[in-house]
């Protein structure tokens, strides 16, 4: 299996998994379908799948389960992160985001109702143990919500804790992003039960951690240096929003040695696990590489 295949793979277990009509509202329906289908990397999803992957796990179906639920997850927070009130970019996927389609409160309504369906899809995998849906859904429960992602994205757009410090913007980038990565790394472990050795357990949450903050911090880069038609998303839109990012703190030059430097710490990582030459080590570059 390829990188891609397993992107396109999550894709149609995304598709599967979404409702196809609904008694109540076949607006929710198609804005749930607009803001997950057609587009998206699909890197969490396929860390998970790469994770259990690396450490030989053959339950790929249990895999494909714990991908599409953080996928969703991600999904959603993409959807509330560019309403109006909130990040306002109209762009998303290369297409308009799902409340200029569908109008901010269906896109609200969306989000909401992935965010349950991501735990939906684990509690009833047919290819999960009990206790695995248990731990799965602990984790993505707590990198989700307010220790979490929506922690973090609640510190980005407010002005009660202004971020001024390098180690203040590294903490938000952690919860922000750097917690749903964690999770993903964590979610690939479950698969095979690897996160029950301890050892593993804190080298997956240290590895996630900094394979998150380093994406969010090429995420900043790529908002300064590329076109909304590579992105898929409005460019520029950071500094517009006055957001404080690494680009913004240290200089470009100064964010792309941090950046070259978690490289290294990254591949340390793998190294530790002898996963040099593995998807996932593509997978890793492939998240970062696209600064250049
Ligand atoms: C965008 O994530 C949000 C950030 C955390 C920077 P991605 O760049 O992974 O978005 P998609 O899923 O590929 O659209
Ligand atoms: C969003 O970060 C992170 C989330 C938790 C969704 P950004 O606001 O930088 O993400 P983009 O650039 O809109 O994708
Ligand atoms: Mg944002
Ligand atoms: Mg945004
Ligand atoms: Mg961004």
């Amino acid at each position: 299996m390829t990188l891609d295949g397993i992107r396109e793979q999550i894709g149609n277990a995304l598709a599967d998994h979404l409702p196809k009509n609904s008694e109540h509202s076949e607006q929710l329906v198609r804005a749930i379908a607009w803001g997950v289908l057609g587009g998206g990397k699909r890197l969490r999803g396929t860390l998970v799948y790469t994770v259990s992957e690396g450490f030989s796990t053959s339950n790929i179906a249990g895999a494909l389960d714990f991908a599409v639920a953080i996928e969703l997850m991600h999904s959603y927070s993409l959807i509330h992160d560019d309403l109006p009130s909130m990040d306002d970019a109209d762009l998303r996927r290369g297409k308009p985001s799902t409340h200029k389609k569908f109008g901010a409160a269906m896109a609200t309504l969306a989000g909401d109702a992935l965010q349950a369906l991501a735990f939906d899809v684990i509690a009833n995998s047919k290819y999960l143990s009990s206790s695995q849906i248990a731990r799965g859904c602990k984790v993505l429960a707590v990198a989700s919500g307010w220790r979490g992602m929506v922690g973090g994205q609640a510190w980005d757009i407010s002005d009660e804790q202004p971020v001024g410090s390098e180690s203040e913007l590294s903490q938000l980038h952690q919860a922000k992003t750097g917690e749903i990565f964690k999770a993903a790394i964590l979610l690939g472990l479950i698969v095979g039960d690897q996160d029950l050795d301890p050892d593993t357990l804190e080298w997956g949450e240290k590895f996630g951690m900094k394979l998150g903050w380093v994406f969010q911090m090429v995420d900043d880069v790529i908002d300064v240096t590329q076109s909304s038609d590579t992105t898929g998303k409005p460019a520029l839109h950071d500094d517009k929003l006055g957001k404080i990012t690494y680009p913004q703190l240290l200089g470009m030059e100064g964010t792309l040695e941090r950046i070259e430097c978690a490289r290294k710490e990254l591949k340390q990582f793998l190294k530790e696990k002898d996963l040099e030459n593995s998807l996932l080590d593509d997978l890793v570059w492939r998240c970062i590489d696209r600064v250049a």
